[in-house]
């Protein structure tokens, strides 16, 4: 898999275009972020072993496959919830834990808060999720983490990527690739991605 995937889609190109847009309201933006969430796990889902089985069609036997991982769904709390939904309408099967990381308005340093995923992280395919990597500073921190708990098969998806935040996680964790919907143009002085969205967990929760 390449390290950093930019999905290149004219439909993903539209929905992004109205999570964007400050006039969409909460119900367009859910169902925009939904769908670019299963988009971002069938790419990031595309070398996912299989094992082969039979099954009988009417007409005769055929070769059926099955996934031979597991695969965890790790959002980061808050934000990352809002891609959830689209990932598991894609992969109903995959177990879902989460981590609460958010970032400290003044310093932008990220704080672990909770965390409860399953156990089984080795050998999984785990998806960490989240909307927007900013600096990279919670992405890190909560990859770093599952590391230490075993995971060991790690994709980092993202709607949006700012070019500072894909230079961290290439450098903090250069096994780990990354999927992301678009690669804007860089951070402001707040550390919020530009052009980007505004904030991803308040206007998909609708807390603005
Ligand atoms: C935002 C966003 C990411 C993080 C990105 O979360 O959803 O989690 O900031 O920034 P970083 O790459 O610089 O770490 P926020 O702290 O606003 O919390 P929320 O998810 O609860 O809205």
């Amino acid at each position: 898999m390449e390290q950093v995937t930019e999905i290149d889609h004219p439909v993903v190109k539209r929905y992004l275009s109205i999570l964007r847009d400050k006039n969409t309201e909460t119900a367009p933006f859910r169902r925009a972020m939904g769908t670019i969430g299963t988009i971002l796990a069938a790419e990031a889902l595309t070398d996912l072993p299989l094992q082969e089985y039979e099954v009988e069609t009417p007409i005769q036997t055929a070769t059926g496959y099955k996934p031979a991982a597991e695969v965890f769904v790790i959002p980061i709390l808050r934000a990352g919830l809002s891609l959830v939904d689209g990932i598991i309408s894609f992969m109903p099967d995959a177990k879902v834990g989460h981590i609460g990381v958010y970032r400290d308005e003044e310093t932008h340093q990220p704080v672990n808060y909770y965390h409860n995923f399953p156990g089984g992280l080795k050998g999984a395919y785990t998806l960490v999720v989240d909307p927007m990597l900013a600096t990279g500073g919670s992405g890190s921190h909560a990859i770093k983490f599952l590391k230490e708990n075993g995971a060991d098969n790690i994709r980092f998806v993202s709607l949006i990527s700012a070019p500072e935040g894909i230079k961290r996680l290439r450098e903090d964790h250069p096994d780990v690739p990354i999927i992301t919907a678009a690669i804007d143009e860089r951070l402001n002085e707040n550390a919020f991605i530009v052009p980007g969205l505004g904030d991803a967990g308040d206007r998909y929760f609708g807390t603005l």
